[in-house]
């Protein structure tokens, strides 16, 4: 009889212990790609033509906000001017784009702001910031876009969102070499690399510690019944 009981309550502790898990790691896609499917619906909305999610771009746009992220001005713009040298000299070797297959960019929405805020507000309080943005991003000669997203700091500091656009063939520039792969980054997120990173955000984690620490203290409760 008491053993009955309690194998049945062991079984409702796994249920739990395997949600907790489910929530943790639902939490834990690709913001940047998020970003990425908003931009085409707004853009489908006015019937402009989606853009292509190219990794290479993506990357790229990681790599300018890493080297901006220092410069977060307290109207929420970056200030900030890498030089023209840095996408072939730096930024490209650093993703493992072919350099042969550096393409167009011709366009590049960048914002800042101190709190970490879901895809669709980034979308309408960073990304669009103005008119001007709305332009770039809603510009007819686009054919494709790469998002990034990075903290200042691991554990502080202002969120940045990157979005670059690319006027050029679909799949034929930007290509990351290691078949696709590229070199694997330890920060940040950027789109269409289908691994799923962290932009840094505490709320995710929170929720995935607070159930943690419920399904925990959940078996805690079971354990000290069973011996009792
Ligand atoms: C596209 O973005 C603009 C600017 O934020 C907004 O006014 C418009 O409603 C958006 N369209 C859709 C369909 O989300
Ligand atoms: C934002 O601040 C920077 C300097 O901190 C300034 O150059 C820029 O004009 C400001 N932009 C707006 C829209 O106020
Ligand atoms: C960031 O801001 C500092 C101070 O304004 C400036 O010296 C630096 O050049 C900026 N960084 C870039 C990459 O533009
Ligand atoms: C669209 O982007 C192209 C390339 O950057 C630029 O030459 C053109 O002026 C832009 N068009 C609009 C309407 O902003
Ligand atoms: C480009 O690559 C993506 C993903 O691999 C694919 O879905 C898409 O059809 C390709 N587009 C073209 C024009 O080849």
């Amino acid at each position: 009889m008491v053993n009955k009981s309690c194998c049945f309550e062991w079984i409702i502790a796994l249920g739990f212990l395997l949600l907790a898990a489910a929530v943790s790691s639902k939490n834990h896609g690709n913001q940047a790609n998020d970003l990425i499917d908003i931009i085409n619906t707004n853009r489908t909305s006015k019937r402009l033509p989606q853009l292509n999610n190219n990794p290479g771009l993506g990357c790229i746009a990681l790599q300018y906000i890493k080297e901006c992220r220092g410069n977060c001005s307290e109207n929420n713009t970056v200030n900030c001017k890498p030089s023209e040298n840095d996408f072939t000299e730096i930024f490209a070797p650093n993703c493992g784009v072919e350099l042969p297959t550096f393409g167009t960019i011709s366009g590049l929405v960048i914002g800042c702001q101190q709190k970490h805020l879901d895809p669709p507000e980034a979308f309408s309080r960073v990304l669009i910031h103005n008119k001007k943005t709305l332009s770039v991003i809603q510009n007819k000669t686009h054919t494709e876009v790469g998002v990034g997203i990075i903290r200042a700091k691991k554990h502080k500091g202002p969120y940045f969102w990157c979005a670059f656009f690319g006027s050029n063939k679909k799949n034929s520039t930007f290509v990351l070499d290691d078949l696709g792969k590229g070199i694997e980054q330890k920060e940040g997120c950027y789109s269409g690399s289908g691994i799923s990173c962290s932009s840094g955000e505490r709320s995710c984690n929170f929720v995935s510690v607070i159930n943690c620490l419920w399904t925990f203290t959940f078996c805690f409760l079971l354990v000290g019944r069973t011996i009792m």
